[in-house]
């Protein structure tokens, strides 16, 4: 069975336009669990878009399936999750003008910054997944890092059609087969929706998902219905 990581960053986004106390992604992530989350993935950006600190506590004490706390290698949020203990820190590049996480890291040419970080999270007892793009390169040197996973990104795959969606694909199986001859977990993700998700999951031993902004986009109109008939009830009863 393929386990599904549910993104909650985009709940959070919605609060953060307001910077109010909803939508609230602690109890986004209780009812993913009900609905079958394996695990609840949140990103602690640097620039604290959407999760915030407040969060990543609140989180770890409310989450009873796993937790993955997507970070950059920066000492700062390293640090809260040494001090966290997500079950996994997923590692990712991070840059302020981007409007999510647009490319893998860049793990063949790290001058040691991402080893450190590992090292730290590591020695916390977290386990530790590198985000990179499906290039064999990436995946030659994150086997050589010691992490426990790599999650190929998804998202070019999710961009793509047609033909072009059929090459990226045998590019993630590839780097599927690389992972896994290196003893490494395989996950995956990133602009995975409804339409594109079945042939990443088949990928041959294809671990986990973690998939956010189509879910919540339908979370968003799957309840339309119901939020309007709510607020409908409310303003009948003042005045039938
Ligand atoms: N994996 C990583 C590393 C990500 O940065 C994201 C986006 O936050 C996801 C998975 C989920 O992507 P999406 O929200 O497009 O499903």
């Amino acid at each position: 069975m393929i386990e599904l990581g549910v993104n909650v960053d985009h709940v959070a986004t919605v609060r953060q336009a307001r910077r109010t106390y909803e939508p609230d992604p602690v109890v986004a992530a209780a009812l993913a669990e009900q609905g079958g989350a394996d695990g609840i993935t949140f990103h602690l950006r640097e620039d604290r878009r959407h999760i915030q600190d407040r969060d990543v506590a609140i989180l770890k004490e409310t989450v009873t399936v796993k937790t993955n706390l997507e970070i950059a290698c920066a000492d700062e949020v390293v640090d809260i999750a040494c001090k966290t203990l997500p079950t996994w820190a997923l590692l990712v590049p991070e840059s302020r003008e981007e409007v999510t996480t647009e490319g893998g890291l860049n793990v063949a040419s790290d001058n040691g910054r991402i080893q450190a970080a590992i090292d730290k999270l590591q020695g916390h007892g977290i386990l530790v997944s590198l985000f990179v793009d499906p290039d064999p390169h990436q995946i030659e040197a994150a086997a050589n890092l010691s992490v426990e996973a790599v999650e190929l990104h998804t998202g070019p795959y999710a961009l793509a059609s047609g033909h072009e969606q059929l090459l990226e694909l045998e590019r993630l199986k590839k780097a599927g087969e690389l992972t896994t001859a290196a003893g490494l977990r395989l996950h995956a993700g990133h602009g995975l929706n409804y339409h594109n998700v079945r042939p990443v999951a088949q990928i041959d031993n294809m671990i986990e998902l973690n998939i956010g902004h189509s879910i919540v986009s339908r979370a968003v109109m799957v309840g339309m219905r119901e939020a309007v008939a709510q607020m409908r009830q409310i303003l009948d009863l003042v005045s039938p």
